[in-house]
């Protein structure tokens, strides 16, 4: 279906009249600089009206130039007036550089979701919040929405002084009392302040961390070591390692039986798009999960940050972005 066809459809009944997640317009109502690399964005319904509400951790889609990209939500998600999103500048060429460039207040940008791939366990009894650089922002809308239900929360914020986005926001939360914040200056005393804190934490507690990929490994061998299960460290990767190329492999379409060839260095994903299958997909990083795709039989081997062991072990699904195999058969 078309975006504009999709936007033509009114909401199902059974939903709140101001929910849409489809691909549609929305007006930049500002675009404000917090850091030297970092820009804070507002954005609103053109005619002004109250928008999706959202789980806390949950990105957007933006639209920025020839890219496709997810950008956390800013805000503890209930009817919001306004979506915010936070975007680091990463090089030039890319779609965080085309959003510095183009947005202005007045300004447009298409938009999808809001989408959820990070929200609060409701049984927790305390939150753990870990960020570093801009992870800040979906951990700030954590911070956010445990503070308007008052759940008791504590926060990590790792930063370089004078780089730190929303750091005002957290220090306004523990300043009311919502929230107790930490501050470390650098990834070291990151490293220690989490060594100090993961033990002192009452049964039950969930901790929630995103930032940079080597601060995530030791966020989450911290929090093996103090002896917290598994289950109960929950992070969001905005970026993976660089993988190897791989071995050249041949994948079976199960619908019209065609082979497809992926050779080293490319993914099946491009050459599923390529042989004109519709995959949806986003980050083509392994990471945001939007690429699985179903596996009727052969040996994959994984390579996502995404599918759990036993997802992986059952050798039913795949990223095709990142993950590549033997003798595979997919169920499109
Ligand atoms: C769930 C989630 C939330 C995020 N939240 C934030 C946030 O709040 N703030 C923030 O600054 N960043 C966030 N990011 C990271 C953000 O989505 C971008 O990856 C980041 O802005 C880097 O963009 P870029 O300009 O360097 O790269 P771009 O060139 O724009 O590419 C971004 C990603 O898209 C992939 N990609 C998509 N389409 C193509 C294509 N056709 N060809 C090649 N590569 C393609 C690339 O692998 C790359 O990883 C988040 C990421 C995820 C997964
Ligand atoms: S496109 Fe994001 S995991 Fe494949």
């Amino acid at each position: 279906m078309s975006a504009t066809a999709q936007q033509d459809l009114p909401a199902p009944g059974h939903l709140h009249s101001a929910f849409e997640t489809h691909l549609r317009e929305l007006a930049v109502i500002s675009a404000e600089r917090l850091t030297p690399d970092v820009i804070h964005i507002v954005l609103a319904h053109p005619d002004g009206r109250t928008l999706t509400s959202f789980e806390p951790g949950s990105h957007l889609v933006v639209h920025a130039g020839d890219r496709r990209n997810a950008y956390s939500l800013v805000g503890d998600g209930i009817n919001p007036r306004s979506y915010r999103i936070s975007v680091l500048r990463q090089g030039t060429g890319g779609g965080s550089h085309w959003l510095h460039e183009n947005l202005r207040t007045g300004s447009t940008v298409q938009i999808e979701g809001p989408r959820s791939m990070f929200s609060p366990d409701p049984s927790a009894k305390k939150l753990l919040l870990v960020a570093a650089g801009i992870g800040i922002t979906p951990v700030l809308s954590h911070a956010l929405a445990a503070a308007r239900w008052d759940r008791p929360a504590e926060v990590i914020y790792i930063y370089r002084p004078g780089f730190a986005a929303h750091l005002d926001d957290l220090r306004e939360l523990a300043y009311d009392g919502a929230i107790d914040l930490h501050e470390a200056h650098g990834r070291l005393a990151g490293i220690e302040l989490m060594r100090r804190r993961f033990p002192l934490q009452p049964f039950g507690t969930h901790a929630y961390a995103c930032g940079p990929l080597a601060m995530l490994d030791a966020y989450r061998t911290l929090g093996l070591e103090a002896g917290w299960p598994e289950e109960r460290l929950h992070l969001e990767r905005f970026e993976a390692p660089q993988r190897e190329p791989g071995n050249e492999f041949t994948v079976k379409v199960s619908s019209t039986g065609e082979l497809v060839t992926v050779p080293p260095g490319i993914s099946l994903l491009e050459r599923l798009l390529e042989a004109g299958h519709a995959i949806p997909n986003l980050c083509r990083q392994g990471v945001c999960g939007e690429c699985r795709i179903p596996v009727r039989s052969g040996r994959v081997h994984h390579r996502d940050l995404v599918l759990n062991d036993e997802e992986k072990n059952a050798q039913t699904e795949m990223l095709c972005c990142v993950s590549r195999g033997e003798e595979i058969e997919v169920d499109l």
